[in-house]
C-alpha cells in the first residue's frame, strides 16, 4: 500500500489556490491508489513550533532523539512512511511560509535524514517522489530574483535525498489582466499528466547504446531549451539545414531562420511543461524518424491553442553528424 504525505502550509483555509491543487493531486492520486493512505498535515490548523535550543539539543543526543514522544520523532516517521511527499507552499514575502521553514528544521536531522560520510553530506531518504504546488500573486522572472521559495524546496529536499521532484507552480493570480480560471486549469491539466501511463518506446532498427543515449538526452536538451526559454540552446541542437513545419504556417527552413523564429516566440510565450511522449523510432541510415505525443502547458495567459494546444501529435526527424545526432526536422499537428 502506497501513502502520499500531503503537506499544506497556505494561512488560507478557503479560497486558497495551493490548497485546490493539492485537492486536486490528491483525488487523482487516490484514483490511481485506491488502497493509499493519505496523511494530511495541515500546518496552519496545526503549525510545528519554531525550533528551540532544547528540541535542537535533543537533536544532537542519538538516544533522546529516539524519544518517540517528540513532534521532530513523530513527523520524521511520517516522511520516512510516505512514498509521495505532495506540499502547497503560497510564495510569502519572498520565500516561503515561515511554518514551511519550521517543519524542515524538525525534520532535516543529522544521522536520521541526512548523514556526513567522509566530509560528504548524504540525504537518507531517498526513492520518494515529490510534488511542489506554488502559487504567487506575481509572475516570475529569472531577472528579477524575487523568488527563494522553489531554490530552497528543491534544495532542502535533495539535502535529505529526495530528487525525484516535480513543480506545479501558479503565477499571476492577483493580475488583473490574468484568467484565473485558466492558471488554474493549466495546472491541473499538468497534474493530470502525471498520472499518464508513459508508453514503451520502439526502437527499430540498429542502434547503439550510444546513438539510443544521445537521442534521449537530445529529447532532455531540447525540453530544457524550450522551457527556459533559450532559443540560442534549442538552435545548437539542431542541423544547419533544419526545418520547422507547422501546418497552415510558411515552412522555417536552416538555422538562422529557426533561431529567429524561436527568439520571437519565447518572447511571449512561457513553456511550464514540454513533454516528448516517444512511440516509436526507426533508423535508416544517418536518419532516424521518431513519432510520438507531445504534451505541452504554459506558464502564461493568451497561448492556449495553435501550436500551443496542450496535446498533439509530432513527427521529428534526427541525423547523425560529425558532432553527433541533431535534430534535422520538426513537424508537429496542433489539431491531431
Ligand atoms: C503574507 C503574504 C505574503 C505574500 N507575498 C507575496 C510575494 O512576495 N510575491 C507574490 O507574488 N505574491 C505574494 N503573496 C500572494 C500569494 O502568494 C498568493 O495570494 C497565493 O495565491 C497564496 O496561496 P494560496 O492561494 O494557496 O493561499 C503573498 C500573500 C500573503 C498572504
Amino acid at each position: 500500500m502506497k501513502t502520499l504525505l500531503r503537506i499544506d502550509s497556505s494561512i488560507r483555509l478557503t479560497n486558497s489556490h495551493t490548497r485546490e491543487l493539492t485537492n486536486y493531486f490528491e483525488e487523482a492520486w487516490l484514483r490511481k491508489n485506491p488502497d493509499g493512505n493519505v496523511i494530511r498535515r495541515c500546518l496552519m490548523k496545526n503549525p510545528v513550533p519554531h525550533l528551540t535550543q532544547e528540541v535542537f539539543d535533543t537533536f544532537q543526543n542519538s538516544d533522546e532523539s529516539l524519544n518517540a514522544d517528540s513532534l521532530s520523532d513523530a513527523l520524521v516517521d511520517e516522511i520516512k512512511r510516505a512514498d509521495y511527499l505532495l506540499i502547497g507552499s503560497p510564495l510569502y514575502n519572498l520565500g516561503l511560509p515561515s511554518s514551511l521553514k519550521a517543519y524542515f528544521d524538525h525534520i532535516v536531522r543529522s544521522g536520521i535524514t541526512f548523514e556526513i560520510e567522509n566530509d560528504v553530506y548524504k540525504g537518507l531518504l531517498g526513492e520518494k517522489r515529490a510534488i511542489l504546488i506554488t502559487a504567487r500573486a506575481s509572475y516570475s522572472s529569472p531577472e528579477n530574483h524575487d523568488d527563494f521559495q522553489k531554490g530552497y524546496l528543491e534544495q532542502i529536499l535533495a539535502f535529505i535525498g529526495i530528487k525525484h521532484i516535480e513543480t506545479v507552480s501558479v503565477e499571476g493570480v492577483e493580475d488583473t489582466d490574468s484568467n484565473l480560471t485558466q492558471i488554474l486549469a493549466y495546472a491541473k491539466e499538468k497534474i493530470d499528466l502525471m498520472f499518464e501511463p508513459s508508453n514503451e518506446l520502439s526502437w527499430l532498427g540498429e542502434f547503439t547504446n550510444k546513438d539510443r543515449q544521445e537521442i534521449t538526452q537530445l529529447r532532455t536538451a531540447q525540453a530544457k531549451a524550450i522551457i527556459s526559454g533559450d532559443a540560442t540552446a534549442y538552435a545548437s541542437l539542431c542541423t544547419e539545414d533544419i526545418q520547422l513545419l507547422i501546418p497552415a504556417k510558411d515552412l522555417v527552413s536552416g538555422q538562422d531562420a529557426f533561431l529567429k523564429i524561436e527568439r520571437a516566440l519565447f518572447k511571449n510565450a512561457k513553456f511550464d511543461t514540454f513533454r516528448k511522449m516517444p512511440v516509436c523510432i526507426q533508423r535508416s541510415g544517418d536518419l532516424a524518424v521518431e513519432v510520438g505525443r507531445l504534451e505541452v502547458t504554459m506558464k502564461n495567459k493568451g497561448y492556449s491553442s495553435g501550436v500551443f494546444s496542450s496535446r498533439q501529435k509530432y513527427t521529428h526527424i534526427f541525423r547523425r553528424t560529425n558532432n553527433g545526432w541533431r535534430i534535422s526536422l520538426l513537424m508537429s499537428n496542433p489539431s491531431e
